[in-house]
């Protein structure tokens, strides 16, 4: 099996730095025109210009690859709908999404600002939210689409500093999760990424040995595959350092509490129960929750006919 893109187009999103231009090149390698997104500001989301889109586009073009430059901000709708509508007009679809972009504004939450939450929700979350809506009636009508959110473990797990960050990048797979239901029957596939790689996000984070490890084109290759003809969907992929894993939510087999028991001392007297793991099972739906708990309530109420 050779996974190509050759005839589909790809928009990658804050690609003229780190991730973003590593996926790039490889689409571009592997037959995809791309547009190289990117308003190159600095870590922060200050600035702005074309130039590094405009570099990974040249160097994709020395290569023998097609792409187009473009220094939309993510977090605009109207440079987002321009940016797709140069897409559509010089290539006349778009298969595959990739909402890399991002800043940082990293602060304990006693010192952060609301400008610091907003603007790093604006980018990570909306932008993600805009880019997808833009390109979501493209990929209906052509029955076809391809979406990788980026989120990151400080989402999915949390990170000390980053209250702004880990809610926005933890608020992506929320999005993924809806959107796949509502993509399904369009052939519209969406997954997550949570990368760990050496990129000016994190270059005074880390010590030089350890970013030697974290190359970004170890993350590109997962990347690829979540949005491939091949791609899964609904998936959380972790990628980093050569190492790629899975997160999926896992929800407890539960108790049910009968009426005696359904105040606080009962809820603390099961809490291990509660939790308990051994029957976890993966939810992807919310109504499969909600099937999930009636169906439990009626068989301990001795009611017939509800099963899941
Ligand atoms: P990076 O800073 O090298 O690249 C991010 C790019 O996004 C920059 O080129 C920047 O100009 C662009 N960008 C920022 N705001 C934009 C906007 N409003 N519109 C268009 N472009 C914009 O950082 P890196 O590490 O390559 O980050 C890529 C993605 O991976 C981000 O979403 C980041 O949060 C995520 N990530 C990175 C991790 C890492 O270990 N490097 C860890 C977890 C997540």
């Amino acid at each position: 099996m050779t996974i190509r893109f050759d005839n589909q187009v790809a928009i990658v999103t804050g690609a003229g730095n780190g991730l973003g231009k590593s996926h790039a090149l490889e689409l571009a390698r592997l037959g995809a025109k791309v547009v190289v997104n990117d308003f190159g500001g600095a870590r922060d989301g200050s600035g702005g210009s074309s130039e590094a889109a405009e570099k990974v586009v040249a160097e994709i073009q020395a290569a023998g690859g097609e792409a187009i430059a473009n220094g939309a901000d993510v977090s605009s709708p109207e440079q987002v709908e321009a940016m797709v509508k140069e897409a559509m007009d010089t290539w006349g679809r778009v298969d595959v999404l990739i909402n890399n972009a991002g800043i940082l504004r990293d602060k304990s939450f006693a010192k952060m600002t609301q400008d610091d939450w907003d603007k790093v929700v604006a980018v990570h979350l909306t932008g993600s939210e805009i880019c997808s809506r833009a390109v979501w009636p493209i990929m209906r009508e052509q029955g076809y689409g391809r979406i990788v959110m980026t989120t990151s473990t400080s989402g999915l797990y949390g990170n000390f500093g980053q209250a702004n960050y880990g809610a926005a990048k933890m608020a992506v797979a929320g999005l993924m999760n809806t959107l796949c239901l509502e993509g399904e029957k369009y052939d519209i596939k969406i997954n997550c990424i949570a990368p760990t790689a050496a990129t000016r996000m994190t270059e005074d984070l880390m010590p030089p040995e350890v970013l030697a490890m974290l190359e970004p084109k170890a993350i590109t290759p997962a990347v690829l595959f979540l949005c491939s003809q091949q791609a899964p969907t609904h998936r959380i992929v972790l990628a980093g350092a050569g190492c790629y894993a899975m997160v999926r939510l896992m929800e407890s087999e539960g108790v049910y509490l009968d009426e005696n028991e359904r105040n606080v001392d009962g809820v603390a007297a099961h809490f291990e129960r509660i939790g308990n793991m051994d029957n976890a099972r993966e939810i992807l739906a919310g109504g499969d929750h909600v099937t999930k708990i009636l169906t439990k309530a009626a068989h301990a109420k001795g009611i017939k006919g509800v099963s899941e």
